[in-house]
């Protein structure tokens, strides 16, 4: 009985109370699964022959320019590039569909696969002030190959 009234508790809450949402984190792992981990998985290593690792020494170079991050979400990625050795000429598609928002979480968890802490990194603005600019996935291909050196 009483576990029954819990249950009604909680089916209630979910109906009637949208405050009780689950946490962020929770929220940012469901946003990966869903729009990202096909092709990078929910750990983000990557599936040989269709898409790169998307963690691993390389990404404190990346990292290190803040905004590359929310080029590739924004703007999309395409052309040939290696990662841990392997060589991948595929299509990262833009997801610019999504709201500021969403891409900030998404970036922070995926900050979080990469071994960072829990901390908040990327915000809302991170990606709205990016958005009206101009690129391309072939640009954000440049841009990845200045922050590499090569
Ligand atoms: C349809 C498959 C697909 C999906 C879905 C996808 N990606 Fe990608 N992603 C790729 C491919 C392919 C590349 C490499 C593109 C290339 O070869 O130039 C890539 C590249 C990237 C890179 C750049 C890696 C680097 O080394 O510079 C990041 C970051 C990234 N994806 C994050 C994400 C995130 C976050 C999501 C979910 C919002 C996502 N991807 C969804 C296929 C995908």
């Amino acid at each position: 009985m009483r576990a029954a009234a819990l249950d009604w508790a909680g089916l209630l809450c979910g109906l009637f109370a949208p405050w009780a949402a689950p946490p962020a984190h929770a929220q940012a792992a469901d946003l990966f699964a869903n729009h990202c981990a096909a092709c990078h998985q929910a750990d983000g290593s990557g599936t040989v022959g269709l898409a790169p690792p998307v963690k691993g020494a390389h990404w404190a170079r990346l990292e290190a320019d803040r905004a590359y991050l929310p080029t590739v979400l924004l703007h999309g990625l395409s052309g040939r590039i290696q990662v841990d050795g392997q060589l991948y000429v595929g299509s990262m598609p833009s997801f610019s569909a999504l709201d500021d928002a969403a891409l900030a979480q998404i970036a922070n968890h995926l900050r979080g696969l990469q071994g960072a802490g829990a901390e908040v990194v990327y915000v809302a603005d991170d990606f709205k002030q990016l958005r009206p600019s101009a690129g391309s996935p072939t640009q954000t291909r440049q841009h990845r190959a200045r922050l590499l050196g090569g």
